[in-house]
């Protein structure tokens, strides 16, 4: 099939997803594969811009994330996963693109200032102020077209876009100037109904949970807390599980006929929290088996990331190639040497 061209996303390895990552992009990527030549980067450069004290410990995030990826569905056959540290040539065009933005552009981002506040640091490192050019190589690296992201990277892609149009300008076109794909749905909130899923909040059901966590998990979720007895009318909107029934539960006559008899005070909140455990059961169930049969087969992640990180080397190599092309870093070139000892 022709595809419309090329997709580049990705995560940094940080740890196991959960159900919000799968609403917010794991979702749309899988659907996005047939459609569009996909690369997804596992980012593992840009967890040492605040992690780098123990980078060793990266390594089994690394997998966790490939056997994420593959058990949600997305396909290594029809897609490139690849390992940011393993395509190191992303370096070059990293220190090319520094050349191009000014560090005060570079605080105005307003993720940095977040990050700075959270990790409570005295000041941003180098590496961390680079944290957004890193993220525009590897984007242009693969010449994208399309970056599907969750909302707080639209920053990022701001960067991305200017650094393309600024490079173009000054030595000619050599990358096209992706478009960023900001996923419609809305953030998936916590079990405990506060702020968004996240692993680090202890609100965050996983890809990974066997079938009692996820029980103990939804029966232990923040409801409508006006409600005191199951005859009294309760709130469906702003109520975390029935958010969880609209997302995930795929018959939708039960989740209608649920609504109603909540808003009338016909049904209890056990019943509408056990048939989401169903619910949620029948969505995990698949993604556990797949994943149980990705991992008994020894060499298979490695296999997927090796394989990944060639082709984009490939890709990155031809574009380097390109860049020094159009920007004159030829002067040097190695036909120079061929007939010397060099
Ligand atoms: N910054 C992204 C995140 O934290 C991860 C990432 C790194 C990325 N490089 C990328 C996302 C390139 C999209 C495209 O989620």
């Amino acid at each position: 099939m022709e595809k419309r061209g090329r997709i580049l996303t990705g995560d940094r390895p940080t740890g196991k997803l959960h159900l919000g990552h799968y609403v917010g992009s794991l979702a749309n990527r899988v659907r996005l594969q047939d459609e569009y030549d996909c690369y997804f980067i596992i980012a593992d450069y840009h967890v040492l811009t605040t992690a780098y004290e123990r980078p060793a410990s990266i390594g089994d995030s690394v997998r966790d994330l490939v056997l994420d990826y593959l058990s949600v569905g997305i396909d290594p056959d029809r897609s490139t996963i690849y390992l940011q540290s393993l395509v190191p040539e992303v370096c070059e065009l990293f220190l090319l693109f520094g050349m191009l933005v000014s560090v005060p552009r570079l605080q105005r981002v307003p993720t940095l200032k977040d990050v700075i506040r959270d990790l409570q640091l005295d000041s941003a490192s180098y590496g961390l102020l680079g944290y957004p050019v890193l993220q525009a190589a590897d984007i242009t690296m693969v010449r994208a077209h399309l970056v599907p992201v969750g909302k707080d990277q639209s920053s990022h892609l701001e960067v991305t876009r200017e650094l393309a149009r600024r490079f173009n300008e000054l030595y000619g076109e050599v990358f096209p100037v992706p478009e960023t794909l900001i996923g419609e749905v809305p953030t998936l909130v916590g079990t405990n109904g506060k702020s968004k899923m996240s692993k680090s909040l202890n609100n965050a059901i996983l890809l990974t949970d066997d079938a009692s966590a996820l029980r103990q998990k939804v029966m232990g979720m923040y409801t409508d807390p006006t409600r005191l007895r199951a005859t009294d009318p309760g709130h469906v909107e702003g109520n975390p599980v029935f958010d969880y029934h609209e997302a995930f539960n795929d018959r939708s006559d039960e989740v209608a006929e649920l609504k109603e008899r909540y808003r009338a005070g016909r049904v209890g909140d056990v019943e509408v929290k056990r048939s989401l455990v169903d619910a949620l059961e029948r969505f995990l169930a698949p993604v556990r088996a797949r994943r149980a049969e990705y991992e008994g087969r020894p060499h298979l992640v490695d296999d997927v990331i090796q394989v990944g990180s060639r082709r984009a080397q490939g890709e990155a190599r031809e574009t380097l190639r390109l860049v020094r092309e159009a920007m004159g870093l030829t002067y040097y070139s190695s036909r120079r040497f061929e007939h010397g000892q060099c």
